[in-house]
């Protein structure tokens, strides 16, 4: 049976953290295995393979070149991001295209060292262009089998853009009925200002009642308020970003105390404009709050770096030690939708590979 983990991990006492340091801290971050819960496929869709798709597709992107696309990503907030976010996933059009769309993260993931990830698909984003729901789910089921034959457990979480309406949401679910087998749970995305969690109180129930996972993004550039409604009205098992919580006290009170899993994300926040230097990031102040944070990559070919780079760049940054970044890496495998021989079997490596680092 897969669940959330809600009880704090910590480290077995054999394990010297002062004696992990600097390169060897580094190293540590390179070889641990992860956990990834808050990455969105259509943000790994890197511009090399989007024009490829794009040229193939004979679909007309607004930039003439890969250059000019990355030129492109210097965003100011959200929004400026999503803009250019949706007019590259339209080079998304076949099965092929979403299996190497899923192949290519897979593989700089696995180089990343990640063990498990959840991976949110905008499905909104195609069926709105004509783009079948199958072809979608069965050119990702591909990339998931393909990972899991590299040693990757990849599972999908399907999001309800929330600009789009409630009745729209409702007609996502609906669809993705038939296709049952192929997620694990259900989300909320896209801006979130004058969107709050709330306005999708009824099809979070509906797929409660469906007995599978569900979380939203809340508290990224809305405000705390938008965290505790997604954990009173959505019933969320996890909140995706949540960095605004700090500027509530007694909601950081109720965090801390209920671990509730926030997937933050370093790289994504300073690229969006959420803090204005990786060293002004609240992660470690949330860290040692209590709060059940972890290190995700977001849209990480937009952003400047996959999983490993948001590690190494935010320990940088908030000078973080051994035992930080350990229980970074445990809180990922806590939060995270497997089962508990699962859990156990990637805590024994995560363990491993600190008590050799500290040898
Ligand atoms: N926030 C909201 N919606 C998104 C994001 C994000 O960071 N990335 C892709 N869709
Ligand atoms: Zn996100």
């Amino acid at each position: 049976m897969n669940f959330i983990e809600t009880q704090k991990p910590e480290p077995p006492e054999d394990i010297d953290f002062e004696a992990i340091r600097g390169a060897k801290l580094q190293a540590v971050m390179r070889a641990m295995p992860k956990a990834e819960l808050h990455m969105h496929i259509e943000g790994s869709l890197e511009p090399e393979l989007m024009f490829e798709l794009a040229q193939r597709n004979r679909v007309s992107l607004p930039y003439p070149s890969v250059e000019a696309v990355r030129e492109a990503y210097a965003f100011d907030d959200l929004q400026s991001f999503l803009d250019l976010y949706y007019a590259g996933a339209s080079a998304l059009v076949t099965e092929d295209d979403f299996f190497a769309l899923g192949q290519a993260y897979c593989e700089r993931a696995l180089a990343d060292g990640v063990v498990h990830s959840e991976v949110f698909v905008d499905l909104q984003t195609h069926t709105m262009r004509g783009v079948d729901i199958g072809v979608v789910f069965r050119g990702l089921e591909r990339a998931v089998h393909w990972a899991a034959q590299q040693g990757l457990q990849l599972k999908l979480i399907v999001c309800f853009l929330r600009h789009l309406s409630e009745e729209e949401a409702f007609k996502t679910l609906e669809a993705c009925l038939p296709w049952r087998e192929h997620f694990i749970g259900f989300g909320l995305d896209s801006s979130e200002r004058g969107h709050p969690p709330e306005k999708f109180s009824r099809v979070f129930a509906s797929c409660r009642e469906l007995g599978v996972m569900v979380v939203a993004h809340a508290g990224e550039e809305g405000p705390a308020a938008y965290v505790s409604t997604a954990l009173d009205d959505l019933q969320v098992a996890r909140v995706d970003h949540g960095v605004r919580s700090i500027d509530d006290a007694a909601l950081m009170q109720r965090l801390a105390s209920e671990r509730v899993p926030l997937t933050v994300c370093p790289l994504s926040n300073l690229k969006l404009c959420v803090v204005d230097q990786l060293s002004d990031h609240p992660l470690k102040h949330m860290l040692d709050a209590g709060l059940a944070v972890m290190i995700n990559s977001d849209d990480p070919a937009y952003f400047g770096g996959y999983l490993l780079e948001n590690y190494l760049q935010t320990q940088a940054a908030l000078q973080l030690g051994a035992r930080d970044i350990w229980q970074l890496a445990a809180n990922a495998f806590s939060a995270s939708y497997i089962s508990q021989e699962q859990r156990e079997a990637h805590m024994t490596q995560l363990n491993d590979c600190f008590r050799k680092a500290a040898q």
